[in-house]
């Protein structure tokens, strides 16, 4: 796919650039398909706004609840994405979905409060909530492998007489999961007959293979939405991680002004930078056709790397849906997802993402996470590893 090919992947930079686990932070040799961050440059569209932005040498405050083209940009694309309606006005750009997301907890949770964080799921949810003060309260959702659907039977089991919040990952990181209209009817009626808030994070909904569908939460309708805060991030579809920034919105006034006191925009402590917001704003108004780019290659090497790993000892895929990651048990290597990594590491230069409380919870151990949105030849090169590293297991085992 043109502009995804080896030759657009720029290890130079990114040894120099590319941190959180990634090609700057690990030893020289190693490949890491690790966090969740495209080793592609971002699209010319926004490196060109971003440009046309710093010429004049400006960098004065912008408004409290961010520029205007953000908000109207993220409420045009929702709509004509995902159908979702969502008033400009209450949309909060914001620096990181990560940070969307302690927000959101900090506005609505207090200490003795409880939150429902999905079990296996990403950290954050886990961590935005104990920031607050208020206790996660894992919940257990195995993977049906042959109907590819998330088992939500243990939900209202886990709901207590404390429990305010619960964390929807919608995709789902790290199964690549999206959820059908009855499984998110099935959680909202649940938020409704005990009264609880939802986190709606759906950073992952751009990244969403032909074979399958997005629903969000939202297509509920707007009056049942009313308790969903939601976030979204630039990192995943347009590789921006390190500008910092997403969005926070809301179908609610009331509760979109609390998540507007506890951002800290409006004493100027919090917020989005100006460089950011116009990069995000570019990435929404004009980035549609590197967007459709970049999933032609990701679903090229999704479908791939699900290829040879299935012909690999040990290891059992599963087929994400959506999101860049395929999340793999490897419970037969009879390793722990850290022992495994770091054997990896070790024997064949190849860092992968353990599975295990640290970053998905108790219910992903046994399971490692690889991340695709890289070259072909270079997730090649990390399949070879892998393969390498499990015949060296398997002669191990065999003497
Ligand atoms: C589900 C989910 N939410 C949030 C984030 C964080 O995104 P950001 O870089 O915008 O903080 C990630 C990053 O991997 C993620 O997978």
């Amino acid at each position: 796919m043109k502009g995804f090919d080896n030759e657009n992947v720029d290890l130079n930079v990114l040894k120099k650039k590319a941190f959180n686990y990634r090609w700057a932070e690990v030893e020289e040799g190693i490949i890491p398909l690790t966090s969740a961050d495209p080793d592609y440059p971002c699209a010319p569209q926004i490196r060109k706004a971003m440009s046309d932005y710093i010429a004049d040498g400006y960098f004065s405050y912008t408004p409290k609840l961010g520029l205007a083209e953000f908000r109207d940009a993220f409420s045009k694309r929702v709509y004509r994405r995902k159908g979702e309606v969502i008033d400009p006005d209450m949309v909060l750009p914001i620096d990181s979905a990560a940070r969307g997301m302690y927000i959101i907890a900090d506005a609505f949770l207090k200490p003795g409060d409880e939150m429902i964080v999905f079990d296996p799921c990403d950290y954050l949810f886990r961590e935005a909530c104990a920031r607050s003060g208020a206790t996660p309260v894992p919940c257990p959702v195995d993977l049906d492998m042959k109907n590819r659907k998330m088992d939500l039977s243990h939900l209202e089991e886990c709901i207590t007489p404390r429990t305010k919040m619960i964390g929807l990952c919608n995709p789902h990181n790290p199964y690549g999961l999206t959820y059908t209209y009855e499984e998110l009817d099935q959680i909202m009626s649940l938020c409704e007959k005990y009264d609880l808030y939802i986190m709606n994070d759906e950073i992952w909904s751009d990244i969403i293979y032909p074979d399958a569908q997005f629903c969000s939460i939202y297509c509920l309708g707007n009056e049942r939405c009313k308790r969903v805060l939601s976030v979204f991030g630039f990192s995943k579809s347009f590789g921006l991680a390190g500008l910092r920034i997403g969005c926070i919105y809301s179908t609610d006034k009331e509760n979109f002004d609390r998540l507007v006191i506890s951002s800290d925009v409006l004493s100027t402590a919090g917020g989005a930078t100006s460089i950011s917001q116009v990069a995000a704003t570019a990435a929404m108004n004009e980035a549609d056709d590197y967007l459709e780019g970049f999933l032609v290659h990701l679903k090229e090497n999704r479908d791939h790397a699900l290829e040879r790993i299935s012909s690999m000892p040990y290891l059992k895929a599963y087929k994400p849906m959506a999101t860049y990651l395929l999340y793999v048990d490897i419970e037969e290597t009879g390793m722990s997802g850290e022992e495994f990594t770091e054997f990896l590491k070790k024997e064949v230069q190849l860092a992968l993402v353990p599975g295990g409380q640290k970053f998905f919870g108790d219910r992903s151990e046994g399971h490692i996470r690889i991340c695709f949105a890289t070259s072909r030849q270079i997730l090649d090169e990390g399949l070879d590893r892998l393969e390498r590293g499990l015949r060296i297991l398997k002669e191990k085992k065999g003497s």
